[in-house]
């Protein structure tokens, strides 16, 4: 199978609406295979009930998909247990519940966070909320203009004050794979007074692309989004130890996630129903179980080798068109297919609006990483990021069309 047998399994680029569309923004969502919108559509058609309440059969079945939704996803990141995949909105959604139920509840007055300069505002702002609430400080892991975050810089500001250290697995500037592995194996020696600090991986950008196995990067908790990883929107799901899961008290509070309630007060359900109130997204699910069996079928092997051999002749193509700067590291294989580069004395909204024109659809911005455009000194950027179904033959129109960009302003 290679990248034109599975674009087949995209209608999306079959639709009149899109003919021709070069679709170069899977950093910010992917596109779905058909048998994903089918699961989706089945479970409405054939499976509709809500969860977990019903005793009927047909509650019974929309329950059992939804859980062996729940076993896929523990099995893809290599959870311990099903229990320990909370489903959620997105990987927003899930790194705010760390934050409210774990830092809230763990962090104190004197105490430290640790982050990345390249984070995403997802995995900044809930920890400005807690560090402000809290009375905590807030530290940031520099990074060179590779993007490269220098050992010895989480080495010094890793210490025993520090009681979480939340950071992006995939920089979605970047495009960097962060050394999260051994950022995570320091933190657990060092932080919390040598009690370890608790380590929080946003791979949001990570599990679209690779295989991320939580215990062997050693992620206290993992957040992802499955928008992002050919799923539907409106999914997700955070990766939690037990242990913590355990000790944390619930995120928000109603039906379903209670086993008895009086006037007075409440006892909760167990794992993980603690931290899911409210009727799931169980359609959601289905769609997201349907997403990661296609992705196991391509396989990952696949999906890097064509991220990585896109980015190469893109970022090859771009060293060509001159006044065409790529921002972070030189190695294409370090970009997880993420491409972020500025044009000399064009607004990247300008760039992103001509390639519009040409049927090429990239993004442009500050990609939500606005502390690390300040670092950068630029106040947006632009970004074209490929999945395992775009093709050298869209990599060479974009090229093309990328150089002439300053042609077309009149420059
Ligand atoms: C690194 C990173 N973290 C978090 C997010 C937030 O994802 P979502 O909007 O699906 O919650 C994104 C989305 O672009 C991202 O790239």
């Amino acid at each position: 199978m290679d990248t034109y047998d599975f674009r087949k399994d995209f209608p999306f680029f079959e639709s009149e609406l899109n003919k021709g569309l070069v679709y170069f923004d899977n950093a910010a969502t992917s596109q779905r295979p058909l048998c994903v919108s089918e699961a989706v559509a089945d479970f409405y058609k054939n499976s509709n009930a809500n969860p977990l309440r019903g005793l009927y059969d047909l509650s019974v079945r929309a329950t059992d998909i939804y859980e062996t939704s729940r076993a896929k996803v523990a099995e893809f990141v290599n959870a311990e247990s099903s229990s320990e995949i909370i489903f959620t909105r997105n990987a927003t959604e899930s790194l705010n519940l760390v934050a409210y139920s774990y830092g809230m509840n763990y962090v104190g007055e004197g105490d430290e966070i640790v982050i990345t300069a390249m984070e995403h505002h997802s995995n900044i702002l809930p920890w400005q909320m807690v560090c402000k609430a809290k009375k905590a400080r807030l530290v940031w892991l520099e990074c060179g203009t590779d993007g490269v975050i220098p050992e010895s810089e989480w080495k010094k500001k890793i210490t025993a004050r520090t009681k979480i250290v939340s950071l992006a697995h995939v920089s979605n500037v970047f495009g960097i794979t962060n050394p999260v592995k051994e950022i995570a194996s320091f933190a657990h020696k060092t932080g919390n007074g040598g009690k370890g600090a608790v380590v929080v991986v946003d791979g949001a950008q990570s599990v679209p692309h690779f295989k991320v196995d939580v215990r062997s990067l050693g992620a206290d908790f993992l957040a992802f989004s499955g928008h992002k990883a050919l799923g539907p929107m409106g999914i997700g799901a955070l990766y939690a130890k037990k242990e913590f899961l355990e000790q944390m008290p619930p995120f928000l509070r109603g039906g379903e996630m209670i086993e008895y309630v009086t006037r007075e007060d409440a006892t909760y359900a167990e794992l993980p129903h603690k931290f899911e109130a409210g009727t799931v997204n169980a359609g959601g699910a289905a769609g997201l179980a349907a997403a990661l069996d296609y992705l196991n079928k391509v396989g990952f092997d696949f999906i890097e080798k064509n991220d990585n051999e896109l980015a190469l002749f893109i970022m090859n193509g771009m060293k060509q068109i001159p006044h065409v700067h790529i921002i972070g590291n030189e190695d294409p294989a370090r970009h997880s297919g993420i491409i972020t580069f500025t044009v000399d004395d064009v607004h990247p909204h300008d760039i992103a609006s001509m390639l519009s024109s040409e049927n090429i659809a990239i993004r442009a911005g500050h990609h939500c990483a606005q502390p690390l455009m300040q670092k950068l000194g630029v106040g947006s950027t632009a970004r074209a990021s490929v999945y395992f179904y775009n093709t050298k033959t869209e990599a060479e129109l974009f090229l093309d069309r990328l150089s002439k960009v300053r042609g077309w302003m009149g420059l």
